[in-house]
């Protein structure tokens, strides 16, 4: 049987790629995104809106049978007001809390939508995309309050759902991934100076995260990976 995979925030760089991968690869992709035409492999919905939890639900059970996991693409860095703070007096609450919503809500939203439909036997994997600069014990430049906080909350709520997860469907597993520097709209104002060796097209970032994701087992679960599937410490 066909194995679906829920790419959430399909409408991003990444998320875009990592499709493209999976359909290469065989997989039967649903996908969940502020944008795009409805159907039953689509959901148009704000993931970052508790209120969305039900209709999440309600769109993931017919195809609860088939799927094979999740992988979270949803976050930012900045927008057209807002860039990463150089430091401390450029901290704004309405950012930090942006940055919060953004990066963390959609991971949880959709988890809860997912919990009620797994069971002992359930064997789900998941991926939310994070970042290296989430890591408190890999902070050695300081900067970017609001996106290294916002994901280090990510983090950690990553790790406390692979503890639940593990508990409640044993065979699933629950991880955070940095994808590497990657092209987009959220990297874009930040790669110009950016060593070129270190830039990954997208859909070399997307085949890293598809390997990490068809590999991982239970026994991997509640850690944060770097691309090159190392651990990075949390
Ligand atoms: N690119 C990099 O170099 C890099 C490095 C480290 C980590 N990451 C992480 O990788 C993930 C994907 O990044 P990307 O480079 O593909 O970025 P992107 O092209 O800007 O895509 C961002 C994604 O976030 C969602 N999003 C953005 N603003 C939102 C808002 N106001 N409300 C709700 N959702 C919103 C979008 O979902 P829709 O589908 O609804 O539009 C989109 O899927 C992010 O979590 C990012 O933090 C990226």
């Amino acid at each position: 049987m066909q194995k679906t995979v829920l790419v959430a925030g399909s409408h991003g760089t990444i998320g875009r790629a990592i499709i493209d991968t999976l359909r290469c690869q065989g997989y039967h992709v649903i996908s969940i995104s502020r944008h795009g035409d409805p159907s039953d492999e689509h959901l148009c919905v704000d993931m970052t809106d508790q209120g969305n939890v039900k209709r999440i639900t309600g769109f993931l059970t017919p195809h609860i049978s088939t799927l094979y996991g999740v992988i979270q693409c949803a976050g930012v860095l900045h927008n057209q007001t807002y860039q990463p703070e150089k430091n401390l007096m450029q901290l704004d609450e309405a950012w930090l809390h942006e940055s919060m919503r953004i990066n963390v809500l959609p991971s949880v939203v959709l988890a809860q939508a997912l919990s009620p439909l797994l069971n002992r036997k359930s064997s789900v994997r998941w991926i939310s995309l994070s970042a290296k600069v989430g890591s408190i014990e890999d902070n050695g430049l300081g900067g970017w309050y609001s996106y290294r906080m916002s994901k280090a909350a990510l983090n950690m709520f990553i790790k406390n759902l692979a503890i639940e997860w593990g508990r409640k469907s044993p065979e699933s597993s629950v991880i955070a991934m940095h994808p590497g520097t990657t092209p987009s709209d959220l990297s874009e104002p930040f790669t110009k100076n950016w060593p070129k060796e270190k830039l990954y097209y997208p859909e070399m970032t997307a085949s890293r995260i598809v390997s990490l994701f068809t590999s991982m087992t239970a026994s991997d679960s509640g850690q944060l990976y770097h691309h090159d599937h190392s651990v990075i410490p949390w």
